[in-house]
């Protein structure tokens, strides 16, 4: 548990909440002192935010008016909103020849498409000066890797996203800034991370030489949201132990 305090009296959202990063970031804020709305569309979310008592919505973010429905639970529940983070995702991305235009359209909507519409909705109730919003990335989203089309171009999206929304928002006192994680423990890595040679070729190419945790994820997303990161605006920080600073090839 973290011993600083920097989140008292700030409402936050956390999308993707029931699990994996999105369940560390929602206690991480709860444990600084945060009124968190957790938001999944499994049902287990609600045991989640019991959990680290905070309010749950079981809600799918693709969903038209998902937005609205998110900004009604999170002022019922807090009265306002500080900080939203980006964070619901899937995988399961195909190299192209092999994807179908459903499963194309499904990921870059729930990767993309439902950022915009949720960030939308809930920009105008962010206090100007203080408001701050943080979206998921990928280390796929910034240098290719076989097999993962359309989610390594959605997350390439939420990148300029972030930049982008700097332009528009940066002079009302909103930060918006992102996150590239690099392989995290999660049931989202959970199939892959039980393959040795994708274990061995992804640890092998990390400098630190290994995956991480869900919660080192959390703390960076934490900082990037709190004043501690006043001046820190439009960048999308890799949290990846060197991946993309200094790629190894494997063996090397
Ligand atoms: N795990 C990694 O190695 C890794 C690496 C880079 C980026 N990321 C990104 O981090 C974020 C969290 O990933 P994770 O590893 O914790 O995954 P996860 O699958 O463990 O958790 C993601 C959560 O998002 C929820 N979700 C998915 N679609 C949703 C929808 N339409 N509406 C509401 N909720 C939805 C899921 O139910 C799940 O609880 C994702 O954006 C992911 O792309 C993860």
């Amino acid at each position: 548990m973290s011993t600083m305090h920097r989140f008292e009296g700030k409402s936050v959202i956390v999308t993707g909440a029931a699990r994996g990063i999105g369940a560390a970031t929602a206690k991480r804020f709860a444990d600084e002192g945060a009124k968190v709305l957790l938001v999944d569309l499994l049902p287990e979310v609600l045991e989640t935010a019991k959990s680290v008592g905070g309010q749950g919505l079981v809600l799918d973010v693709a969903l038209p008016g998902a937005g609205d429905a998110i900004v009604e639970a999170a002022l019922a529940h807090a009265g306002r909103i500080d900080v939203l983070v980006n964070n619901a995702g899937v995988g399961g991305s195909k190299h192209l020849l092999k994807s179908d235009d459903e499963s194309l359209s499904r990921i870059i909507d729930i990767n993309l498409i439902s950022l915009l519409r949720i960030t939308r909705a809930v920009l105008p109730h962010l206090p100007q000066p203080g408001g701050s919003i943080v979206n998921l990335s990928s280390i796929f989203g910034m240098v290719g890797y076989p097999g993962t089309t359309a989610y390594a171009v959605a997350k390439a999206g939420v990148t300029q996203f972030t930049q982008q929304l700097t332009s528009e928002v940066a002079h009302l006192g909103i930060r918006v800034n992102a996150i590239a994680p690099g392989v995290v423990v999660t049931p989202m890595t959970a199939g892959h991370l039980q393959n040795p040679s994708y274990v061995k070729l992804m640890v092998d190419s990390t400098p630190m030489g290994r995956v991480c945790q869900p919660e080192e994820q959390a703390a960076v997303i934490a900082f990037l949201a709190s004043e501690d990161a006043s001046f820190v605006c439009g960048v999308t920080l890799p949290v990846d132990g060197g991946y993309l600073a200094a790629r190894y090839t494997p063996n090397y």
